[in-house]
Order: C-alpha cells, then sequence, then structure tokens
C-alpha cells in the first residue's frame, strides 16, 4: 500500500512551491511542525497519528492557497482538503470527514470540540508557541499551552500537592514568598531562562529568619528599596519545583512597595511588570488558588483604610 503521508507531502509540498514562492519557508515550517505535534499529542492520547498528521499538514491549506482573509480559512481549507483528499483516492469518506472537521474547528481555540479536533488545535497552539521562546506567547493561546505542557509533564513546577496554613503555625520553613504590589499593581518578576511571570521569594539562606530572607528576595527580584512588608500566610508544598523533586514549608509575606529600582545585575530575574491582576503564563500557578486571593484581600483593606 502507497504511503499516505508521504503521498500527501508530495502534493503539499507542490501547493506550497507553486502559490507560495515567497513565503516557502514559513509554510514548510509551520504546516509540517503541526504535522509532528498532531503526531506526538495523538501519541499521547491514544488516536490515530497518521490521520491527526494529515489534519495538521492540511489545516492552514486555504492560506497557501492564498485566496482568503484569514478569518475564513478553517472553512475554506475544510473545502479544498475534502477536494484534494478525494482527487487522492487514498482516504475513506469517515476518514476524510474527521480530517476536515477537525481543519474546520482549529479556528475556535476557546471552545472544546472532538478528540482530533483538540489535538489540531493543540499542535497549532504548540507550533506558534515553540517557534522561538523569546517572542511572547499571546493571551489567547496561554491557557491551552499551559494544559498541554501539565499534560505532557513538560512544565519545571507542578506541585502534586499545596496547602496554605495560617501564617507562623507550621516549623522548618525552607522557602521565603512575597506577593508585591505598587501603586495598587502586581508585581511579577520573569526569570532569566524561564517565559512565565512569578512573585519573588526563593530559599531562605542559613541564618536567615523567613522575614529577613523575603525582603532580600524582594530587593534581589524585584528592585524593591523602600517598602512595607507583613506576615500572609504559611505553605507546605510537595512536588516538582523547575524540574527538582521537593518538599517543605515556606512563609509568604505581603509588601507594599513605594520605591521601585532597578534589578541588581547578579539577580536571576531578568525584568519585572505590573500587572492589574496576575497573568496566566504563571510559574507557580498553584499559587493562584488561596494566597492571591489572601493578598488581594489585604491589598483591598489597605485600599480603604
Ligand atoms: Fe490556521
Ligand atoms: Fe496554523
Amino acid at each position: 500500500m502507497e504511503n499516505r503521508l508521504e503521498a500527501l507531502r508530495i502534493e503539499i509540498d507542490k501547493l506550497i512551491y507553486e502559490k507560495q514562492p515567497e513565503k516557502i519557508r514559513f509554510f514548510i515550517e509551520h504546516l509540517y511542525s503541526v504535522a509532528r505535534y498532531c503526531s506526538l499529542l495523538a501519541l499521547k492520547r491514544n488516536l490515530n497519528q497518521e490521520i491527526a498528521m494529515t489534519s495538521g499538514m492540511l489545516h492552514d491549506i486555504a492560506n497557501v492557497n492564498g485566496d482568503c482573509g484569514n478569518v475564513n480559512h478553517p472553512l475554506k481549507g475544510t473545502e479544498q482538503s475534502e477536494v484534494l483528499l478525494k482527487t487522492m483516492g487514498l482516504y475513506t469518506d469517515e476518514e476524510i470527514k474527521i480530517i476536515t472537521t477537525a481543519i474546520l474547528k482549529h479556528g475556535d481555540k476557546q471552545a472544546i470540540h472532538e478528540p482530533y479536533d483538540e489535538v489540531l488545535k493543540d499542535a497549532d497552539v504548540l507550533s506558534h508557541c515553540f517557534y522561538n521562546p523569546d517572542f511572547p506567547i499571546s493571551e489567547w493561546e496561554i491557557g491551552r499551552y499551559t494544559n498541554i505542557l501539565i499534560e505532557l509533564g513538560s512544565l519545571g513546577s507542578i506541585p502534586m500537592e499545596f496547602k496554605t496554613h495560617p501564617f507562623g503555625t507550621l516549623v522548618d520553613y525552607i522557602w521565603a514568598d512575597i506577593i508585591s504590589f505598587h501603586n495598587g499593581k502586581w508585581i511579577f518578576s520573569k526569570h532569566k531562562k524561564r517565559t512565565t511571570w512569578e512573585t519573588q521569594g526563593g530559599h531562605i539562606e542559613k541564618g536567615e529568619t523567613p522575614l529577613e530572607a523575603a525582603k532580600r528576595e524582594l530587593t534581589e527580584e524585584a528592585g524593591a528599596v523602600d517598602f512595607d512588608i507583613e506576615p500572609l500566610c504559611d505553605y507546605w508544598a510537595s512536588g516538582l519545583i523547575n524540574g527538582v523533586e521537593v518538599t517543605g514549608q515556606g512563609q509568604v509575606f505581603f509588601a507594599n512597595v513605594r520605591t521601585l529600582a532597578e534589578i541588581p545585575s547578579h539577580s536571576e530575574m531578568e525584568k519585572i511588570s505590573l500587572f492589574d491582576s496576575p497573568p496566566s503564563n504563571l510559574t507557580y500557578p498553584h499559587y493562584s488558588h488561596d494566597i492571591f486571593p489572601l493578598a488581594l484581600k489585604k491589598l483591598n483593606g489597605l485600599a480603604n483604610k
């Protein structure tokens, strides 16, 4: 039997070279990278890799043909793929239905559809997000991107368990963290080696109290020079933190920062940014559950004083 993926590759290459001579690299890179991510995700989800890859290779075919606007390309692509697949004469009607439905739905990344539709959407997102780690991830892809990384076990930090406790009720703290604000906005830092945002904090050094460590981290990681700092809560965490399996206790502080300066050059952080609310691409997403609401309560309390 003819290898259908290779037969399809010939058709797609031909189309790209004919219709998009100026954008050969772009289309080859995008269509085939989406196809490979489709293959990976299909394998993970017990689906047929070949069918998923076929939807990946064809998903932006309407853009290759160049005869429609971006909004219409899933619908146009559905029709064009159906024609191509039927002409090739290698696919059953049922297979064509699965492939073209995935192409039709791939623009609707907010909704959840059938398994093959989801594989294609997720593969498209992975292709965009992995294109260049220095490029920002668009807001509408962050949620889906984070979920895929969790599914694939590719996030550096996934605590299996995490629980907050009242401040000062645990012992042997190893971490001190700070939820910090400046002029009513959340301060998040970006680590030099990560693309996600995080609150300031880190290991308590030998001889330091948790409060001393928190003050030091706040200056090192946010450039805070003048601030009020007070207790927020304790937590217990167990799981994978930055790729390392750990279990331990930490103390969290709330800081209202009056003056910010440059982050020290020896800092692990590259920059900070001020947010109206926490961003969705967090290094430690588990903080959003209990700790952020506690901090928000404190902030609102300050504002009402
Ligand atoms: Fe698309
Ligand atoms: Fe795409």
